[in-house]
């Protein structure tokens, strides 16, 4: 997929800051992503990129700074309300409900957009009954596209780190997202886990749905993005293509080291095809 650089901004954060009481978690981030893209956050660890997620996600409010949807302004609005303009997200630390089946931890990947609606279901039995259906229904589809069917009513706790990690992306492609968050999807995977998670973001990706992505893999993150912006202390470091990132001095002092350059050629997502 070739990167159009003319294409449009889709997420933008304009001076974006977080305190915790002494600490400035992140510190004045501007960033723009584009349409029909893989946009990668990286850098040490508590740089602040999970509080970035969670600042866009409306899990936590922001100290300062405004963020953009396409044209909505989503800084102040609720986390629902956020992810009713289509935008969707993953744990770090993985959030799955241990008592329910695959197909049913995907299915409360629905209950945010039910929100608004849930008062009126008590009343109107059938239009319940068809909601019950349509989500099973697009249950059914997510877990066939991701690969999950055979394991639809098997628990997390039986099932590969892999699977798991996988029934959470699900989860994460009820809501139909056009935005997907993933903050560090292939932590803990071993490497042909970790293989099986790259095709299946690409995949997710190719559908037409534009992903941010968080992850300390630097093979993951050198073959799959566009654009990567790097943040150390909360501050924007660099941002680029992973070619410039892998050269830009401050991000090999920071964070790469001199090993992932030496060690690796030319980044971009030809390299997997
Ligand atoms: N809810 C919170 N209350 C107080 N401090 C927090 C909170 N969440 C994060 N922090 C602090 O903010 C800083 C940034 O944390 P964050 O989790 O965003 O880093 P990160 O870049 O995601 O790190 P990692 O790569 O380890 O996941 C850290 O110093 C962390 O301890
Ligand atoms: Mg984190």
């Amino acid at each position: 997929m070739e990167n159009n650089k003319e294409s449009k901004t889709i997420l933008e954060l304009k001076n974006v800051t977080k305190r915790f009481a002494g600490l400035v978690a992140v510190k004045d981030l501007s960033l723009k992503m584009k349409e029909r893209t893989i946009h990668s956050l990286i850098g040490p660890n508590g740089a602040g990129k999970s509080t970035v997620i969670n600042m866009i996600t409306g899990l936590l409010p922001l100290t300062d700074g405004e963020i953009y949807h396409r044209d909505t302004k989503i800084s102040g609005m609720k986390a629902y309300q956020i992810a009713q303009t289509r935008c969707s997200r993953t744990f770090q630390n993985l959030k799955l409900y241990r008592s329910m089946t695959v197909k049913e931890n995907i299915m409360t990947g629905m209950m945010m957009d039910m929100h608004q609606g849930f008062l009126p279901f008590m009343f109107d039995f059938k239009k319940a009954r068809q909601e019950d259906k349509a989500m099973n229904e697009k249950a059914d589809l997510i877990l066939k596209f991701i690969g999950l069917q055979e394991l639809s009513n098997e628990y997390p706790a039986n099932m590969p780190y892999g699977k798991q990690k996988l029934t959470e992306l699900a989860r994460s492609l009820m809501l139909e997202p056009s935005l997907l968050f993933l903050d560090e999807p292939a932590a803990g995977l071993n490497p042909s886990e970790r293989v099986e998670f790259v095709d299946i973001i690409m995949k997710v990706f190719e559908s037409g749905i534009d992903i941010f992505l968080i992850e300390h893999n630097m093979d993951v993150i050198m073959n799959i993005s566009d654009d990567i912006t790097v943040i150390n202390f909360g501050s924007k470091i660099a941002e680029g293509t992973p070619e410039q990132i892998q050269e830009d001095p401050l991000v090999i002092e920071a964070y790469l080291g001199d090993r992932y350059k030496k060690e690796h050629g030319k980044g971009g997502r030809k390299c997997l095809k």
